[in-house]
């Protein structure tokens, strides 16, 4: 199964909007293998958005995630990678299709609610930066695991 980082950044933090989206993520059938809040250091933030280093926006982006709690989860699913951003929605949330998390959520590209792994290896990367292997919950049967049990095979 793949598997995913996913991050609800601190403005839907201190907007109350864990549950929604946790709910949303639960409904598509997800399984959430890996699950903290943590308000992220320097370090970690520096960690995770590496790839933007010396980009105009990366201050601002650095200040922002390390403003206030996170929500920090590993979510697996089949092409959950492509899956999770399609749910996000596009990083500038007017640009996002109505019914997404962006778009429903946020107003600005600076501030945008959720983050998402982009690929596999950026997926693998953040999980490492974010949990242990052994704070990840691996050994148990989502409603959606009997159900694609039950389902002919491929
Ligand atoms: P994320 O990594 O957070 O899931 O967002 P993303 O893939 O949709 O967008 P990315 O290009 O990776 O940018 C990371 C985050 O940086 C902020 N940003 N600000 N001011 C700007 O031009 C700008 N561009 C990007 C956003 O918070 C974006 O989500
Ligand atoms: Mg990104």
């Amino acid at each position: 199964m793949d598997r995913t980082f996913v991050a609800i950044k601190p403005d839907g933090v201190k907007r109350g909007l864990i549950g929604n989206i946790i709910r949303r993520i639960e409904h598509k059938g997800y399984k959430i293998v890996g699950m903290k809040m943590l308000q992220p250091t320097l370090e970690i933030a520096e960690k995770h958005y590496a790839e933007h280093k010396g980009k105009p926006f990366y201050p601002e982006l650095i200040n922002y995630i390390t403003s206030g709690p996170i929500v920090a989860m590993v979510v697996e699913g089949k092409n959950v990678i492509e899956g999770m951003r399609h749910m996000m929605g596009s990083t500038v949330p007017n640009d996002a299709q109505v019914g997404t998390i962006r778009a429903d959520f946020a107003q600005t590209k600076e501030c945008n609610t959720i983050h998402g792994s982009d690929s596999c290896e950026s997926a693998q990367r953040e999980i490492d930066i974010y949990f242990k292997p052994e704070e990840l919950c691996r050994d148990w049967k989502s409603m959606m695991d009997y159900v694609w049990e039950s389902m002919p095979s491929e």
